[in-house]
């Protein structure tokens, strides 16, 4: 997946690579044009020659210089086009994911995941495998083979030592990989607990919620410092490590460079450029190990958001029978459906005739939502069949079955946009009269044309800045302008004055006069007018009918109808 989403990025990759090489290149030039430099000088050549070398060496560290600044472009370019790529990769996958899955995972966890995956996958890509290639293996080689043209032995020392080194670390590698997986686990949990700190905000001032949140968040957070702490450390050892082996070295070359000036075998310039060649060794191979680390523990982290994204996806959201038309017949078979092990929807059969209104009616828990959302294809049946115009919803296509489909979920399905943006998708599609003619028929009208921005205002986060009720009927209006041949209603007036429900929901029962409504209510004012009423109690249908039959034959039903009636009366 990782490989994938980096195949536009190749020629940007060779670029930056090869920058790497010549960069490198030029700088061990330089180191040794400086030996020669410094070699001529001690033995008083002429200074014409000499000069001639020092401009050498000046326009090979001009080139390093300039260089290493165009080198910027692609390393910013490179390292946010990865992360930004992995982000964008999550949000589609959301647009595909099985929702149960979506469900199964809590927003502020998934956030985490995906941040942190992100960063992680941009970490693999670009402070590992990149800087290797760009800069840590030319500088290793360059300096390899220079100090090999020196002293072979040097070379050879130095590179034994390293392989002691990024054996001991894989060795402790173990341990590291246990502490980093515990990290991300209270990570997540940590965003999980202040995400929804923020998020619900009246619930818990209200409940006094959270000074125990903040508790909790504290003690998360000081298991992930002190952790962290901890991985540092261990991390930094293998520097510490490397960095003496090579002061040991230093120190021996010291000995034997001033041992063979001394005797004549040897120049200051060879034992100089030796120096600078071990100083530049040095930094690569400690931080080649340092990043190799670093990259193994990504890997534990990309591996959560690989997870996440090979979550499963909606069987047959964008494959099946693609719906060019649909004329609202809805049948369910024998259908049932479970929750893991609660089993919610039992048998479940019955018809609702194209054209024609049903409310469904019962209990809280029942099962209502449940129902609708097999409907509405989000949920998969367990067992049975459920036929739209005669065919199987799972072999539908149910991205061109959603053309033809109004839905609004319990929780009231305004989201943080405009006025303009929850009515209409694509802004163009109405115009100003039109948007606030609908707006008329939903009683929103005035409202609106008292906004600072009318209907360019923006709404928050599910629209908190409007009414429950307003909500409920923004939400209308967006169904209207839709005029989709199947609505499918989950307690869309619960918030509603009687008065405004009723008015509202004659509006919709006169524009859709002609389509299938599905609809379902705990208050029944409009019940008589519906063509239909299917009453469903602990999964099952137990009642089906008009208004009249049921209240005399439905024992679930006269209850309702009664417990409404006393409320009422309460009121
Ligand atoms: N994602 C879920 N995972 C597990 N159980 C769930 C899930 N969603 C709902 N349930 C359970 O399924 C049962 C039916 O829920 P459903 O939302 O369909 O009821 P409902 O009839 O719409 O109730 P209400 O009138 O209160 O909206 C409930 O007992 C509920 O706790
Ligand atoms: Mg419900």
């Amino acid at each position: 997946m990782l490989k994938k989403s980096l195949a536009h990025l190749k020629w940007w990759i060779c670029g930056y690579i090869l920058l790497g090489f010549t960069i490198q290149l030029l700088s061990s030039l330089g180191i040794v044009v400086f030996q020669k430099i410094l070699d001529k000088a001690t033995v008083m050549g002429s200074f014409g020659e000499i000069f001639n070398l020092i401009l050498v060496y000046g326009v090979l560290l001009a080139g390093v210089v300039i260089l290493n600044y165009v080198d910027e472009y692609p390393s910013v370019y490179l390292s946010n086009s990865i992360t930004e790529r992995l982000k964008i990769l999550a949000l589609s996958k959301i647009s595909k994911i099985d929702y149960q899955a979506y469900q199964d995972m809590g927003t502020g966890q998934m956030i985490k995941v995906i941040e942190n995956g992100a960063a992680a996958g941009n970490s693999m890509i670009f402070s590992f495998f990149l800087k290797t290639l760009h800069e840590l293996l030319p500088t290793l080689l360059f300096s390899l083979i220079f100090i090999s043209f020196y002293d072979l032995r040097i070379m050879v020392v130095i590179a034994a030592g390293y392989v002691v080194v990024f054996l001991i670390t894989n060795l402790l590698l173990k341990f590291l990989y246990a502490m980093k997986a515990a990290i991300l686990q209270e990570q997540e949990k940590m965003s999980r607990f202040s995400i929804r700190g923020f998020m619900e905000l009246v619930v818990f001032r209200t409940n006094k919620r959270y000074e125990k949140e903040i508790d909790k968040l504290s003690q998360t957070a000081r298991t992930i410092i002190h952790k962290n702490a901890q991985l540092q450390m261990i991390h930094e050892a293998f520097f510490a490590i490397f960095e003496l082996f090579v002061t040991v070295i230093k120190v021996v070359v010291l000995i034997y460079g001033v041992k063979s000036i001394v005797a004549g075998e040897s120049s200051l310039g060879v034992v100089v450029a030796l120096f600078m060649f071990i100083d530049k060794i040095y930094s690569p191979i400690a931080i080649f190990n340092v990043l190799f680390v670093d990259y193994r523990l990504n890997k534990v982290t990309y591996k959560r958001f690989e997870e996440f994204i090979e979550a499963p996806e909606d069987r047959n959201l964008e494959s099946g029978e693609v719906v060019t038309e649909i004329h609202g017949n809805i049948e369910l078979r024998d259908v049932s459906f479970d929750y893991g092990q609660v089993k919610i929807l039992n048998n479940l059969s019955f018809s609702i005739a194209r054209g024609t209104s049903v409310a469904i009616v019962g209990l809280s828990g029942g099962g209502k939502s449940t129902l609708i959302k097999l409907i509405v294809g989000l949920l998969k049946k367990d067992k049975g069949e459920l036929l739209l115009d005669g065919r199987d919803i799972d072999e539908i296509h149910l991205d061109s079955y959603y053309d033809h489909i109004s839905y609004l979920s319990q929780d009231t399905p305004i989201f943080d946009a405009t006025i303009r943006d929850n009515i209409v998708f694509d802004e163009h599609s109405l115009s100003d009269e039109e948007l606030y003619e609908i707006l008329e028929k939903v009683h929103l009208q005035e409202k609106v044309s008292q906004l600072p921005d009318r209907l360019d205002t923006l709404v928050g986060e599910k629209g908190v800045k409007l009414s429950g009720g307003e909500r409920q009927r923004l939400a209308f209006a967006r169904i209207i302008a839709q005029k989709r041949n199947i609505l499918i209603l989950d307690e869309p007036v619960s918030a509603l004055d009687n008065i405004t429900e009723q008015s509202l929901m004659e509006t919709i029962l006169q524009e859709f006069k002609d389509k299938t409504i599905i609809i379902v209510a705990h208050r029944l004012n409009f019940i008589k007018d519906v063509d239909k009423i299917l009453v469903v109690d602990q999964g099952s249908v137990v009642g089906e009918g008009k208004f009249d039959d049921l209240i005399e034959h439905c024992e679930a039903f006269e209850a309702l109808w009664n417990r409404k009636i006393s409320f009422t009366n309460a009121d």
